[in-house]
């Protein structure tokens, strides 16, 4: 029956037909994925393709009206000498993180992997001939990460991908497209990226948005959706839609904002009841971008991914590799540094979940079963007012020293007690709630 579906579902992949979606039932490994999805908190992006080598960004070629054909030649020269997945992984594990997500086709169209349905790939069109997604999950497999794809939906470069509002200027002829032509290839490719790489832990899809001025338009996501599901059940289904989730997905993906914040413009949606994620970048830009050295500090860095834990989402912080191959070296720096920190902070930020405690401008609360961490990241004072109501706090404590923290009940909650007003990255005050 399985494996009668899963013919089905390729065939009508190859066909280009919709699989008639039912309505989604996560499966047991479905839901089990999900929750060591959110159990992990904290995920690198990576955004590396051609336009890596043109180094500002990788909206550069419809920033700029590149001619598809003109861009196309950028191939002929990639040749990342210093690519070693290796070292990648090893400096991204490092950092505490649990989960890579890589860019395998971003919305210039360029294959980052070996595929039979376009030679516009790393393997066919560059001199490097390397299939660097099978080398970055061969190793992900091998130390232990979880390996996630990013998967456009816009593409600038076929001229069977139907125009959108971006990428117009790229000269390519049709703007009609061939919808069928174009579905048929995402869905051979997503068979591929299931089929040839191990197991991935998502799909993270992005530019549904790209026709929201065309209100008419189908990218019949049900049938793609059932497709991964088929595949492997376990791959979770994201899409950076700035939406509430649609039937089909696993995953709540917020841009550049925790959720229930809309600082970006992207975030204006409510927040559902699936696993959450925002991302955002380590300097302004998502692909690499030789002007930007303007990095966020460490200690920022890593108050956004307590925040985001706070409100019970998962941080993907962005590193744009560079066009020979090496992440950039204050990224090293930043990883090397959360990593540090999360050493002895991990605990509680790892496989926890929001805490009974509102975020609030001091800081936020996470909490596993009945001991909810306390993260002091801004606080003026020498006390700190939590209003917990009638919830029994049996011990309070610094986190990292384990020394006894001074509270008092009084109404509404309890008062924890400094001697001086806290300086630290993050306080973390453990409480042992009743
Ligand atoms: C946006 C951009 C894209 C980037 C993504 C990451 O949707 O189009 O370049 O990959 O955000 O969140």
């Amino acid at each position: 029956m399985k494996t009668s579906f899963l013919a089905l579902a390729l065939l009508c992949a190859s066909l280009a037909l919709p699989v008639r979606a039912q309505s989604y039932t996560p499966t047991e490994e479905n839901l089990k994925s999900r929750q060591e999805f959110r159990d992990a908190r904290f995920g690198i992006f990576l955004h590396w393709g051609l336009y890596a080598m043109l180094a500002t960004g990788e909206w550069t070629m419809t920033n700029h009206n590149l001619n598809y054909k003109e861009y196309a030649k950028l191939a002929g020269g990639f040749y990342p000498s210093k690519f070693n997945a290796a070292e990648w992984v090893a400096a991204i594990k490092a950092s505490g993180a649990k989960y890579i997500c890589f860019t395998s086709r971003h919305h210039e169209g360029f294959s980052m992997f070996d595929t039979k349905y376009s030679d516009y790939n790393v393997v066919d069109a560059t001199p490097f001939k390397r299939d660097v997604l099978k080398e970055l999950a061969d190793e992900c497999h091998k130390q232990g990460i979880r390996l996630h794809l990013y998967y456009s939906h816009i593409d600038w470069y076929r001229e069977d991908c139907p125009w959108g509002r971006t990428g117009r200027g790229t000269g390519r002829p049709n703007p009609k497209g061939d919808w069928a032509s174009y579905y048929r290839f995402m869905n051979n490719q997503l068979t591929e990226l299931l089929t040839n790489y191990g197991p991935i832990g998502a799909i993270w899809f992005d530019g549904w948005w790209d026709q929201d001025q065309n209100p008419g338009f189908d990218w019949q996501l049900p049938g793609q959706y059932e497709l991964i599901h088929k595949l492997q059940p376990a791959c979770l289904v994201g899409n950076n839609h700035h939406q509430v989730p649609f039937e089909g997905e696993d995953i709540q993906i917020f841009e550049r904002d925790l959720p229930g914040e809309n600082k970006s413009g992207l975030s204006g949606q409510d927040i559902s009841s699936l696993p959450l994620e925002t991302c955002e970048t380590m300097n302004g830009m998502w692909g690499y971008k030789i002007t930007d050295q303007n990095y966020k500090s460490t200690k920022t860095l890593i108050h956004y991914l307590v925040k985001a834990a706070g409100k019970d989402a998962n941080l993907l912080m962005n590193i744009g590799p560079q066009p020979d191959g090496c992440l950039p070296e204050v990224a090293l720096e930043r990883l090397k540094e959360i990593g540090e920190w999360m050493k002895t902070y991990g605990e509680t930020i790892y496989g926890t979940r929001g805490g009974c405690v509102a975020p609030h401008p001091w800081g936020v609360t996470t909490q596993k079963g009945d001991r909810l961490f306390v993260h002091i990241l801004d606080l003026q004072d020498k006390a700190l007012f939590l209003p917990l109501e009638d919830r029994k706090v049996k011990r309070a404590m610094d986190f990292a020293s384990r020394q006894a923290v001074k509270f008092k009940r009084v109404d509404g909650g309890v008062v924890l007690q400094f001697a001086e007003a806290p300086t630290e990255v993050d306080k973390v005050v453990e409480l042992q709630l009743d």
